[in-house]
């Protein structure tokens, strides 16, 4: 896999608006605030697991990035467990870091560790899901997150033959038989993308264009906590049961690892791989690239975390500096006790028709990666 940083690349996917952020309250912790220096600072970045490509990636560029401008990394896993995640950031803390880098597990469990960190005037960072129900949260960086779910649910009226490649409609009656999953409960992004999703793909439900044969329509009922990829093949499995035996056309799902749980379920179900209904996805995955490429899954959404990280990076050098980070969103993400300054990416559509230009022209994958 070729992950490496590359500058330059995916520019163009950078949104070019430009605020100043206002009210981010502690810029750079005492040693800048002092004019002393924090060259060589400690910084904690704390990633919710390795068992998802994607957030080793994150870790691996956040860590490679600050380390290139001199900082030194406590780069930590929690295994998508909450009390190893706590306890991680409070070692950070104990052991002198100067500003935190955090993608959480459940975005309201942090409170507490949190207010360890503002009693000793260490800036936080929110890396890809935002923070809840804490002050403690200075600067989010991540992606236009209801956008990721109005193209998951594009890509699914698309791929059914609903919308053309241009999103007209090509005037395709139906009825399709879909069936809906959502992400964790307790990440704040889940909702986000699913909001995004149900938007677009309302009118067709309610037109009867689509139809969901289990019913099962609301984001509790199509929520797989902690996003795991075999809770979403069970979850299908028992969809396939209960539908009717009709034959499903599409299946949205909001991240590759559960697409790859659904797909194994609905193979085990008697669908072969040239009747698959069309599954989205998330992340761009090494396996369900290889899964797009081979016919099976439909799309996924690239999110370019290179990008991501090089943001997280650039906030932190702004705040050891002494100097306010650059948001471009100051509306979107309340976490219930502000809204968080936020810089926000986009994100593609990736099928078999553009893979390659998405992925392996712009260095994120090797041909050999996907082979
Ligand atoms: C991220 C997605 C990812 C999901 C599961 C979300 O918070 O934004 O990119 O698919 O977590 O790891």
């Amino acid at each position: 896999m070729n992950r490496k940083y590359l500058a330059g690349i995916a520019a163009a996917s950078i949104l070019t608006l430009s605020l100043t952020a206002c009210g981010g309250s502690r810029g750079g912790g005492d040693a800048a605030a002092e004019g002393g220096s924090n060259e060589g600072a400690k910084i904690g970045v704390a990633m919710p697991t390795q068992q998802s490509e994607r957030w080793i990636a994150d870790g691996e560029n956040v860590k490679s990035q600050l380390e290139e401008l001199g900082y030194e990394v406590d780069l930590q896993f929690a295994n998508d467990d909450i009390p190893t995640q706590v306890s991680q950031i409070e070692n950070m803390i104990n052991g002198g870091v100067k500003a935190l880098v955090v993608a959480s597990i459940d975005g309201t469990t942090l409170t507490s560790v949190l207010d360890q960190a503002e009693s000793q005037d260490i800036p936080v960072i929110a890396y890809d899901r935002l923070i809840n129900g804490s002050d403690t949260v200075d600067y989010y960086t991540t992606f236009d997150n209801e956008e990721v779910g109005v193209q998951q649910a594009t890509s699914l009226l698309t791929g059914l033959g609903i919308l053309d490649a241009d999103g007209k409609e090509t005037g395709a009656k139906g009825p399709f038989d879909v069936e809906l999953f959502a992400g964790s409960p307790d990440d704040n992004n889940a909702t986000f993308f699913w909001n995004g999703a149900i938007e677009t793909l309302q009118p067709y439900l309610d037109s009867g264009v689509l139809r969901v044969p289990s019913g099962q329509t609301d984001f509790e009922q199509a929520a797989i906590l902690r996003w795991l990829p075999d809770t979403a093949q069970d979850r299908m499995e028992d969809l396939l049961t209960v539908g009717g035996g009709e034959r499903l056309e599409g299946v949205l799902s909001p991240y590759d690892g559960l697409s790859i749980g659904i797909i194994s379920a609905l193979t085990s179900g008697g669908y072969s791989t040239d009747d698959l209904p069309v599954v989205t996805g998330q992340d761009a995955e090494v396996g369900s690239v290889k899964s797009i490429i081979a016919g099976e899954q439909y799309s996924t959404i690239f999110k370019d975390v290179r990008e991501l990280g090089k943001q997280a990076v650039t906030m932190v050098d702004a705040l050891m500096k002494g100097e306010e980070p650059e948001v471009n969103d100051t509306e979107t993400y309340d976490n219930g006790v502000k809204v968080v300054p936020s810089y926000l990416l986009e994100s593609e559509i990736v099928t078999v028709d553009n893979y390659e230009a998405s992925l392996v022209d712009t260095g994120y994958y090797t041909e050999d990666d996907l082979k």
